[in-house]
């Protein structure tokens, strides 16, 4: 029995969040250019997109460039500006006819021109959209977002709209670019990296982890589907003991 048949339809998870590593890896493989890795791994991105939508995952979250990716060479992070371009006009229709809503977080300011406006434009298209959501972190890193959260916090404080008493844990939450959207139930890796690099530090407090050593252009839906399945299979205890559960 394939694992798509295994997963228990009322405890699909809300949120997924995916850190989809390793396109450079693959192509290099084959001796192809890194590039050729980040083209195949939009590939990915459309099937796991649709086969999400289609099992009623609520929300998907997406690596697609981290802060810290601002520091590849200038070649490679100009070819990635334009590919998410291409990659948004090229999806849109993907996304109106799956009825799936397209949101961001990160620092779009630092992005081209050409690709925040049209990011911008194909939120604004989508945004009636009722399935899905798709969430692009984009020019995204944790730290910053949470340097981000305090500094607005800081301001509301000093200008009296806050006390320091108000500081809790739903006022933060509700300071973070994620602020309506569940925590993500189950997070995934590709690419055998056993590491967080930077992602929803602040969001993933309680999400349970899979990795896989598949890389992301070739990551397939029965891996995903095999992702969720595990995560059902786990019980979480948010600090409780089992018997409380
Ligand atoms: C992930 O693949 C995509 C981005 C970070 C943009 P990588 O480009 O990190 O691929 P590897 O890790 O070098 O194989
Ligand atoms: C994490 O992958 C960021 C994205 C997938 C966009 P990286 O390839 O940048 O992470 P490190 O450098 O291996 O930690
Ligand atoms: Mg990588």
């Amino acid at each position: 029995m394939g694992y798509k048949q295994q997963i228990i339809p009322d405890r699909i998870p809300r949120h997924i969040a995916i850190i989809m590593d390793g396109n450079g890896r693959w192509a290099k493989r084959q001796g192809l250019a890194r590039m050729f890795g980040h083209r195949q791994g939009v590939e990915t991105v459309h099937r796991i997109t649709e086969a999400a939508a289609e099992i009623g995952i609520q929300y998907l979250t997406l690596y697609a460039f981290s802060t810290e990716n601002w520091n590849r060479p200038k070649e490679e992070v100009d070819a990635l500006m334009v590919l998410l371009v291409d990659t948004i006009a090229k999806e849109t229709p993907t996304l109106m006819r799956n009825n799936i809503r397209l949101q961001t977080i990160g620092d779009l300011s630092r992005l081209p021109q050409a690709t925040r406006s049209k990011f911008l434009e194909c939120i604004q298209q989508t945004s009636n959209n009722t399935g899905l959501t798709l969430v692009i972190a984009l020019s995204y890193s944790a730290r910053w977002e949470i340097i981000q959260a305090a500094k607005n916090i800081a301001a509301k404080v000093q200008k009296h709209q806050l006390l320091i008493e108000d500081i809790n844990e739903e006022l933060l939450a509700n300071h973070m670019t994620t602020a309506q959207m569940p925590d993500p139930d189950l997070l995934i890796r590709t690419s055998g990296e056993l590491r967080i690099s930077n992602f929803l530090l602040w969001q993933l407090a309680y999400s349970e982890l899979y990795f896989t050593s598949c890389l992301w252009p070739e990551f397939t839906n029965e891996e995903f589907y095999h992702a969720i399945v595990d995560y059902q299979n786990r019980e979480r205890r948010f600090g409780k003991t089992s018997e409380q559960i």
